[in-house]
C-alpha cells in the first residue's frame, strides 16, 4: 500500500458518540498509510472507547485532560494544538460542533481547536433530528464558512434503531478526505517501486552463515522516501535491526537466492533500487548438521549468488523502467561504479566511498555520486534518509520527463 501519508501528523479528536468505535479502526488506517496519529479523548468519547485502545493503536499517549501538570509538562496544550499538520475530530457531536461555532474552551478538545492554528476537519455522526436541527445547521454553516472542512454523515440505520442521516462516515472515506485535503496523492502515485535492502545471510550450516555489515538504513530510507512520494513500495530485505517502515509491504528473507525470488514476485515494477549487500558467495553445500571440530580444517567450497541488480536490469518485459544499483567502493569510486553501471546493465548506479575512514558502512551519513549515461554527479555528504529523499525526488522527476 502506498503510504500517501507518510510522515504527516495527525491530532484526532475523538467525542462522545457510538461512532467512536470506527475512529479505532480509522487509527489504524492511516497508521497504515504511514501517518502519525495523536489521540484526545472527550470525556465523552471516553465513555465509548478506552484510551488503553487508542493508546495502542495510535502508539502514543492519549490526551484527556486540560488541567494535567504532567501533560502540561510534556506538551503543552498550545504545542499539542500545533504540533501536527491537522486536526481531525471523528465523531464530532452535536455538542462539540456547538462549542467550535461558539468558541468554547471548557476541556482539552475544544481547547485544542480553538489554540490550532492548522486545518480542521470534522466527521459528524449523531441522531438525525439533532443532525437536522436549526442549531447543528447553523452551527456547521458558521464553521465552514470559517474554513473547518466536514466529511457525512451519511444516510443510514442509526444506532438507536432509526433511519436518517447522521452516520458517521466509514474510516475509508475518512482517510479519503483527509489525503485530499492534505494533498497528499504524491508525483509517484501510481507507480510500484521494489527496493532491495540490508545483508544478505548465506547458511553454511544449522547455526553458521556468510554475511555482512550492512545495516539496511540506507535501502529502507529508500523505501519510506518512494513510499512518501506515493509509490507502491515493496521492500525486500535481508536480516537487519530495522523496524519495517510503515505504509511500505516489507518482504524478509535471508539469503540471496530467496532475495531474488522476492524480487521476482514483486514484478512487475516502474522503479527498482538495488541497495541490499548481496553476498558474492554462498556455500556451495548447505550442511544439515552443525560441522563439527575434529581436528582438521573444514574446507568451504563456494559458488556465485544470483546477481539481482543484473537480473533485473536484464533486457525483457519484466525489466522495470528504471533500475538503480549501488556501487560501495573503496578507490576509483566514479572509474569503478561507471565501469559497474555499464557491466550490471542498470540505469544509474549510486556510488559511494565506504573506505573505513568515510564511516558509511553501519553510520548515518553517506557521500554519493549519482551516476548515469550522461556523466557522474556528485553530491554532499548529507544523512542517508536524505539522499534518500533526494534519489526518490530525482526518480520522481524522471517519471515526469515526456
Ligand atoms: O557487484 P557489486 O556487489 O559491487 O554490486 C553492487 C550492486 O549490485 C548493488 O546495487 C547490489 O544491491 C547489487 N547486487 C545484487 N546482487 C548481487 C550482488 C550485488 O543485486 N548478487
Amino acid at each position: 500500500m502506498a503510504a500517501m501519508l507518510h510522515g504527516r501528523r495527525i491530532l484526532l479528536i475523538i467525542a462522545g458518540g457510538i461512532a467512536a468505535y470506527k475512529s479505532l479502526d480509522l487509527i489504524r488506517r492511516l497508521r497504515e498509510r504511514g501517518a502519525a496519529v495523536r489521540g484526545v479523548l472527550t470525556k465523552g468519547g471516553a465513555q465509548f472507547v478506552t484510551p488503553l485502545s487508542v493508546a495502542t493503536l495510535s502508539r502514543d499517549k492519549v490526551y484527556q485532560d486540560l488541567f494535567s501538570l504532567t501533560d502540561e509538562s510534556e506538551i503543552g496544550h498550545i504545542r499539542l494544538a500545533r504540533e501536527c499538520d491537522l486536526v481531525v475530530v471523528a465523531p464530532a457531536t452535536a455538542d462539540l460542533l456547538a462549542k467550535m461555532a461558539h468558541g468554547l474552551a471548557d476541556d482539552l478538545a475544544s481547547t485544542l481547536l480553538l489554540a490550532t492554528d492548522k486545518p480542521i476537519l470534522v466527521a459528524p455522526a449523531m441522531n438525525f433530528v439533532m443532525w437536522n436541527s436549526a442549531a447543528t445547521q447553523g452551527n456547521l454553516a458558521t464553521l465552514r464558512q470559517r474554513g473547518v472542512r466536514s466529511v457525512g454523515p451519511e444516510s443510514g440505520e442509526l444506532a438507536e434503531g432509526e433511519t436518517g442521516m447522521g452516520r458517521m462516515s466509514e474510516p475509508l472515506s475518512i482517510v479519503a478526505a483527509i489525503e485530499d485535503l492534505l494533498g497528499a496523492g504524491g508525483p509517484l502515485r501510481g507507480k510500484r517501486a521494489l527496493v532491495t535492502s540490508g545483508p544478505t545471510y548465506e547458511a553454511v550450516d544449522p547455526v553458521r552463515f556468510i554475511g555482512n555489515r550492512s545495516s539496511g538504513k540506507q535501502g529502507h530510507a529508500i523505501a519510506v522516501a518512494l513510499a512518501a512520494l506515493g509509490a507502491d513500495t515493496t521492500l525486500v530485505s535481508g536480516p537487519t535491526h530495522l523496524a519495517d517502515p510503515p505504509g511500505v509491504a516489507v518482504k524478509r528473507i535471508e539469503s540471496a537466492e530467496e532475495m531474488l525470488a522476492a524480487c521476482q514476485a514483486a514484478l512487475p515494477a516502474d522503479i527498482a533500487v538495488c541497495a541490499a549487500a548481496v553476498a558474492d558467495w554462498r556455500a556451495r553445500e548447505r550442511r544439515n548438521q552443525k560441522i563439527k571440530k575434529n581436528g582438521s580444517l573444514p574446507a568451504l567450497e563456494l559458488t556465485e549468488n544470483p546477481d539481482i541488480l543484473a537480473t533485473l536490469s536484464g533486457k525483457g518485459p519484466a525489466r522495470p523502467r528504471l533500475v538503480v544499483g549501488f556501487a560501495a567502493e573503496t578507490e576509483d569510486v566514479i572509474k569503478n561504479a561507471t565501469a559497474k553501471r555499464r557491466r550490471k546493465g542498470c540505469d544509474w548506479i549510486v556510488a559511494n566511498d565506504v573506505s573505513a575512514a568515510t564511516g558509511t558502512f553501519g553510520g548515518d551519513a553517506n557521500t554519493v555520486h549519482l551516476i548515469d549515461a550522461s556523466g557522474a554527479e556528485t553530491w554532499p555528504r548529507l544523512p542517508k534518509d536524505d539522499v534518500a529523499r533526494r534519489l526518490a525526488q530525482r526518480i520522481a522527476d524522471h517519471f515526469k520527463q515526456p
